[in-house]
């Protein structure tokens, strides 16, 4: 088919793209992303004839989008904490409710260069936020995927950070054996258990790593290891700040024994618990 215009091109998509909550949006996206184009070129495009070869190519990526894509892995970035990341289907896509996880570290009384582990960064997200918020803390990203990590790299490249490093571990395997201690832990942790990972919506369970998401049977399988092994990594008046899922905060709350202080938890933008703070006292 002939298009007389993009904008003629532009609606069409957006029709095939009507089951989505913002069908426009969309179809803004994956022309962009089909052109290799930057906003203002859409909008000095619109009255023109669509370049050769874009209606084919926006097809191909309309097509994965109706087959269950998230927008994100097709457009290979999301943005968080007004930074752009990107993003493969190695990495869990960044959540805005972790932003929460953000600011609740910066809110704490830290010291001047606070020694920093961001336990499964993922694409660096969490890590990549905070050591560009505290361009003086020393920031470890960590992750067991060695895929993730260097996404991860390759994310804190793209803004500059000097003050970030990378290293694979298992939870905190790698830094008890090296006797590292921060004065921040922090973590956005799998924390699903197998019954809810059969109650996903089909586009995380179908397209994101079931690694980053599913804890095992319980969901709690994760934590409960990063909590005891936090004990070792932080120091004395240190934090492990981490995100947790609906339902889970009174089990969690049992896992810290005399010597922590007593958990704070913040509610996400729907009222659900969310991020819990504990302090080693000891
Ligand atoms: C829920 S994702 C969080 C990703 C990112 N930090 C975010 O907030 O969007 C959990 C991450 O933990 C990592 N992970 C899973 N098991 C791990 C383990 N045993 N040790 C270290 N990282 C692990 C996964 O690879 C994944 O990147």
């Amino acid at each position: 088919m002939r298009y007389k215009n993009l904008d003629q091109l532009f609606r069409q998509s957006a029709g095939r793209l009507s089951f989505s909550a913002c069908p426009f949006l969309e179809a803004r996206l994956l022309i962009q992303k089909a052109a290799g184009w930057k906003e203002a070129d859409f909008f000095r495009n619109l009255d023109s004839v669509p370049p050769p070869g874009l209606a084919n190519k926006l097809s191909v990526l309309i097509k994965k989008r109706q087959s269950g894509w998230p927008m994100a892995y097709i457009l290979g970035r999301k943005e968080f904490w007004s930074l752009e990341f990107r993003v493969n289907r190695q990495v869990l896509i960044p959540r805005p409710e972790t932003e929460l996880v953000v600011e609740e570290v910066l809110s704490l009384p830290l010291p001047e260069k606070p020694r920093i582990v961001d336990v499964g960064t993922g694409c660096g997200n969490i890590a990549i936020a905070l050591a560009r918020e505290l361009p003086r803390a020393r920031v470890v990203a960590s992750d067991l995927s060695a895929r993730a990590l260097s996404l991860a790299a390759r994310n804190a490249g793209n803004i500059r950070l000097r003050n970030v490093v990378f290293v694979r571990s298992d939870l905190l395997s790698y830094f008890i054996e090296k006797r590292q201690k921060f004065e921040v832990i922090v973590s956005n942790p799998p924390y699903i258990s197998e019954a809810d990972w059969e109650k996903l919506e089909r586009p995380v369970r179908d397209f994101e790593p079931r690694t980053a998401l599913l804890a095992g049977p319980t969901g709690l399988e994760i934590i409960q290891r990063l909590v005891s092994q936090s004990w070792f990594c932080l120091k004395a008046g240190g934090f492990l700040v981490f995100e947790f899922g609906a339902g889970q905060e009174k089990e969690i709350r049992k896992l810290f024994k005399p010597g922590w202080s007593k958990p704070r938890v913040r509610s996400d933008y729907s009222g659900l618990p969310r991020v819990m703070t504990v302090q080693k006292l000891a």
